[in-house]
C-alpha cells in the first residue's frame, strides 16, 4: 500500500530492469540512516528492497547488481547464501531471519517510481 504522503522518485526506465538480470541501486534514507537500496524485475513485474541481509546487516550483491541466483528465481545472498523470494523478499532458505525490507515501486509510461513511506525517505540534497 502506498500511503497518503507517499512521493514517487523517479528511478529508472523500464528497460533498465531485466528479466533476472542486475539490479539497479540507488540509495535513500531508513529510519534515519543512508541506506542501499536495489530494485529488480521479476515474472514481469518491478520490485525493490533494502540491500540488507536480514541475517547480518550487511550488503548481499558480490558484484555490483548482481542479486539473482543462476535459475533467476532467488535472490541470493553473497555472505553465507540466503535466499529470497524475489517478489515478496520473504526468506525462502538459508541463514536469513525474516524476509527484506521492501520499497513500494509503481511502473508507468516506461520509467520506474519508488515511493517514499514514513521509514523510507529520499536523500537530501
Ligand atoms: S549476511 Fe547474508 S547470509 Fe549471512
Amino acid at each position: 500500500m502506498v500511503d497518503e504522503d507517499s512521493q514517487a522518485i523517479p528511478l529508472c526506465n523500464s528497460a533498465d530492469l531485466q528479466e533476472g538480470g542486475l539490479a539497479v541501486s540507488f540509495d535513500l534514507i531508513y529510519g534515519g540512516q543512508t541506506s542501499r537500496a536495489f530494485a529488480i524485475r521479476f515474472e514481469g513485474g518491478v520490485h525493490a528492497y533494502l540491500n540488507r541481509c536480514t541475517h547480518v546487516a550487511m550488503e548481499m550483491d558480490y558484484q555490483e547488481g548482481k542479486f539473482f541466483d543462476d535459475s533467476g528465481q532467488w535472490l541470493l545472498c553473497a555472505s553465507h547464501g540466503a535466499a529470497y523470494a524475489p517478489d515478496s523478499g520473504e526468506c525462502a532458505g538459508g541463514p536469513c531471519r525474516g524476509g527484506l525490507v521492501k520499497i513500494e515501486l509503481s511502473e508507468r509510461d516506461n520509467v520506474v517510481c519508488w515511493h517514499t513511506s514514513y521509514l523510507l525517505k529520499p536523500l537530501v540534497f
